[in-house]
């Protein structure tokens, strides 16, 4: 019998092989050889499997091109037929058991990683860094937790009623005019829906869900119709503090307010309470804290007051209570809202708000 190894390194002339019966026999006898090396793969070798597919479906020097070039192409016409019918049964053949083997040796264990170094470095993803935002944020959401306050968050889409009035800012009231802000275009007669100015409207929202005592902090985007600058954006971040319950005073008021600016910028910062105004507080006061940069004495950051103003805050107003139902005579509270990028911007000494919003790496990768 011809060495079946060798056989298709031969034309069929030189085999002797012309008519279809004798084409069959080679092809019979080629198929056997492929069983047999079948036969004797290591169960779960991928790399044996793959030496066998090679031998027999490479392309430059496998079996099947070696007949393709030295069986096919020299036979004539008649021939011709009968040797690509058989090598196209063939190759199917081979295909189709290269197939359940090469799945058999994945089962057995053997993995598509088999024959893999991997022991060698892989792709390196670079991995980002949380925005100096929101590290601003966890931190104020961890102080704030730390003495009892829960976190809520709320529509940045709200009505007139929620942003203004039920805050005692009614309709024509002076305090509008520093609140502009963007409307949502609605069909005619649908009720106004606006751009929240600030987090203050979850105070009605919160104290309309829920009796006292009420102690959150509402992180959240908030819109204003504000020209940017060096410290203004049109859209930007508060948190907005509220704890009502009933006997609280201005005392615990401001024992919150000095614990939290020590936390969030240094034990030995102190505090001070500025009378101001909101429509929705009463008394009122600006929480300055003194100068990071001097101590107090007076500097360029402080603009040599040795103060920096840090929010806005106040004992709730009475009126407040009127819209959500609570008994004014029964509690009281106090509520307090600040600016998340100013926060950030003392914080990390940053003097440009814009900064925050251009995701230049330059900047971000100095907040890892
Ligand atoms: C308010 O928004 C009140 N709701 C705060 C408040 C809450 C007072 C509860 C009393 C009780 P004000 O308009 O001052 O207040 O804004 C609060 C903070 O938002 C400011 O101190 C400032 O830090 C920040 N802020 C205001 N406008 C801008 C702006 N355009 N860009 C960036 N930050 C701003």
């Amino acid at each position: 019998m011809t060495d079946a190894t060798a056989i298709h390194e031969q034309t069929l002339a030189v085999l002797g092989a012309g008519s279809p019966e004798a084409i069959s026999a080679r092809f019979a006898e080629i198929r056997a050889h492929f069983e047999s090396g079948a036969a004797g793969l290591p169960a779960g070798d991928l790399g044996a499997w793959t030496a066998l597919r090679n031998a027999w479906l490479g392309r430059a020097s496998g079996v099947l091109t070696a007949i393709g070039d030295n069986w096919l192409k020299p036979a004539t016409p008649e021939q011709k037929r009968v040797v690509g019918k058989a090598l196209n049964e063939l190759k199917a053949h081979v295909e189709q058991t290269l197939e359940t083997l090469k799945a058999r040796a994945e089962a057995a264990g053997a993995g598509p990683l088999s024959g893999m170094d991997l022991s060698l470095p892989g792709v390196r993803r670079t991995l980002g860094t949380r925005h100096p935002l929101r590290q601003t944020l966890d931190e104020l959401e961890r102080i704030f937790r730390s003495i009892g306050f829960s976190v809520v968050e709320g529509p940045e889409i709200e009505t007139p009623y929620y942003n203004f009035e039920a805050l005692n800012i009614p309709e024509h009231h002076p305090a509008r005019d520093t609140m502009d802000t963007f409307y949502v275009s609605l069909p005619k007669g649908s009720p106004e829906l606006l751009l929240r100015t600030h987090t203050s409207p979850m105070q009605i929202h919160t104290m309309e869900q829920q009796k006292p005592p009420v102690r959150i902090i509402v992180p959240g985007r908030v819109y204003r119709r504000d020209n940017p600058d060096s410290t203004h954006s049109f859209a930007f971040h508060q948190i907005e503090g509220l704890a009502v319950d009933t006997d609280i005073t201005f005392c615990e008021f401001k024992g919150t307010v000095e614990y939290f600016v020590r936390e969030f910028l240094g034990q030995k910062t102190r505090t001070r309470l500025r009378p101001s105004y909101f429509p929705f507080t009463e008394p009122s006061a600006e929480v300055d804290a003194s100068c990071f940069g001097c101590d107090g004495a007076g500097c360029r950051i402080c603009k040599q007051t040795g103060w920096i103003e840090l929010f806005g805050a106040g004992m709730v107003d009475p009126a407040v209570y009127g819209f959500v139902g609570y008994d004014a005579k029964r509690f009281s509270g106090f509520a307090f809202g600040m600016g998340v990028e100013r926060m950030a911007m003392m914080r990390y000494g940053i003097t440009d708000i814009q900064l925050f919003y251009q995701n230049d790496v330059r900047f971000l990768r100095q907040f890892e």
